[in-house]
């Protein structure tokens, strides 16, 4: 994982705040207290003007707030923001937290700086879940994740500078260092795995294809001692009896490819957690030809499998005390001579048969087989990660993936790792009454059918899931932005290594 950005936290700069050389310098301060000494300090060295604007009304430090402070000859930084913090005596919530690791971020990198210190408040947090530990964890995703610049493919001269280098963090708090670094650097590397996934997003699908993402797999397992990567190939998973997999690369000229990797961090014999990502390097639809707007952003139809790959790697460098399994399913989706045509009968690993109705319903069938596949390790749980349904975005919209569980546990646990990790799901039901939906004439489960897209193409994944807990995350929502900030958003990743983390 790439190293971009230094980041720590330094308690001792309380003291050299405004004598140390930077950038910018940001200041907490918290609604209706007085100033704590830090920013006292800069109030002082700036002519009072944190407690000017104050009594003019114009910064409440209300959570999410910030102001600029103009400087000066003394303040040895460029530029001075001040963020809000909120009430101190009624605890922050989740939220608040995400916000103040949001406002952080963007004063850290709304201009050029390259070197800065935040300074934080004293805060009381509304549950136990919440911690400064929590927070300085969210600071470390967001900051670490907004440094990130695509630079893979771009020439020289249209080359990004990433301008932040180095951060240094400094707050009044109760808990001992050793928590506070662990959650800042635990906080960080999650967001180097979020950058690791948006860079496999981003990359064009003639770039990113199966064969890439298992070079790709192999090496990062190269890098870490506890990870390791084997790939199988058309001919190798044909003979396991992954028909319903290779129906998907039909019309390919890429080969497909099945990938799992394996973290070996706890004891020899522990079951281990299985994560599976939808890895499908191209979805053009098929035979089922998807309209042109917006095709191209079906590269991003392997986000899955990324934050299989990228999560893998956060929890090497972790160093977990736990067995872990990455399974990604990948193919590319063309349509052709070869192609599978709506009304194809295939034959799952399970034996189960399947009716293609719609060969642009493809996720499923990657992973109805990835999801046989991981039953020979005897997992503890599965949860698999797919740009699996439109659907989705119609339910839930851009910020929050569905989660579908056959389990109330795992899907529990699931929903509080992505508010722990500012990554949020929530849960749609996978009652018996939308089974029916997927009855056909002709196989044992037609690939599509009924209204709930979302829904029914979980209770399809279910039918290969019966063996162990298994939650569903369809991130066609989440994974990727849309418009001007087109491009991988590194989700799920920050929710799975949150419940990976937990279960350590
Ligand atoms: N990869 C798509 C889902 C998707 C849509 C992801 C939009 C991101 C943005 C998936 O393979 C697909 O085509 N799903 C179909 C299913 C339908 C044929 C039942 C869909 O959602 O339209
Ligand atoms: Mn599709
Ligand atoms: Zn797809």
């Amino acid at each position: 994982m790439k190293k971009r950005l230094t980041l720590s936290l330094n308690q001792e700069l309380s003291k050299k705040l405004l004598k140390t050389k930077i950038d910018v310098l940001v200041v907490g301060v918290s609604e209706g207290r007085t100033l704590n000494s830090a920013a006292e300090k800069v109030d002082k060295a700036t002519q009072g003007s944190i407690k000017k604007l104050i009594k003019r009304g114009e910064f409440e430090s209300k959570v999410g707030q910030t102001a600029y402070i103009a400087t000066n000859d003394g303040t040895s930084a460029e530029r001075i923001f001040l963020i809000g913090c909120g009430k101190p005596m009624k605890g922050l919530s989740s939220e608040d937290l995400d916000k103040i690791a949001m406002s952080v971020t963007t004063c850290l990198t709304t201009k050029k700086s390259s070197t800065g210190i935040v300074s934080l408040p004293s805060m009381k947090h509304e549950s136990k879940e919440n911690t400064d530990e929590t927070l300085l964890q969210k600071i470390g995703t967001a900051v670490e994740s907004k440094a990130y610049t695509y630079d893979a493919k771009l020439n020289k001269k249209n080359k990004k500078i990433n301008y932040l280098k180095k951060v240094s963090i400094v707050i009044d708090s109760r808990q001992s260092v050793a928590k506070l670094r662990k959650g800042l650097k635990t906080g960080q590397v999650i967001g180097q795995g979020m950058n690791v996934a948006k860079d496999l997003a981003n990359l064009p699908g003639n770039v990113c294809t199966p064969s890439y993402l298992a070079t790709s797999s192999r090496s990062a397992a190269n890098k870490y001692q506890k990870l390791s990567c084997r790939v199988y190939g058309e001919k190798e998973m044909k003979k396991m009896g992954m028909d319903c997999l290779l129906s998907v690369g039909n019309g390919s000229a890429q080969e497909s490819k099945l990938i799992s990797m394996n973290y070996q961090g706890g004891k020899k014999g522990d079951k281990p957690y299985a994560i599976v990502g939808k890895g499908i390097t191209f979805d053009t639809g098929g035979i089922s030809l998807k309209p042109p707007p917006t095709m191209d952003e079906m590269k991003f139809d392997m986000c899955g499998a990324a934050s299989v790959i990228a999560t893998m790697q956060v929890v090497s460098e972790l160093k977990l005390p736990i067995n872990i399994v990455g399974v990604v399913a990948s193919a590319e989706n063309m349509p052709g001579s070869k192609a599978t045509k709506p009304g194809d009968v295939v034959r799952t690993m399970s034996g189960k048969t399947v009716e293609i109705l719609n060969t642009d319903a493809e996720g499923r069938l990657v992973l109805a087989d990835a999801l046989t596949y991981v039953e020979r390790f005897e997992p503890r749980s599965v949860v698999d990660i797919a740009t699996l349904t439109g659907a989705v975005i119609m339910a839930l919209g851009y910020s929050t993936s569905g989660l579908m569980s056959n389990n109330d546990k795992l899907a529990e646990e699931l929903l509080e790792a992505g508010r722990k990790a500012s990554d949020r799901a929530w849960q749609l039901p996978l009652w018996d009454v939308y089974q029916k939906d997927l009855d056909s004439n002709f196989a044992d489960i037609a690939n599509i059918g009924g209204r709930a897209g979302t829904i029914t193409a979980a209770c399809f994944l279910s039918r290969f899931a019966e063996k162990y807990p298994w939650a569903h995350l369809d991130v066609a929502g989440t994974a990727s932005y849309k418009g001007a900030a087109k491009g991988g958003s590194g989700r799920p990743v920050p929710l799975l290594s949150q419940y990976l983390i937990d279960k350590s």
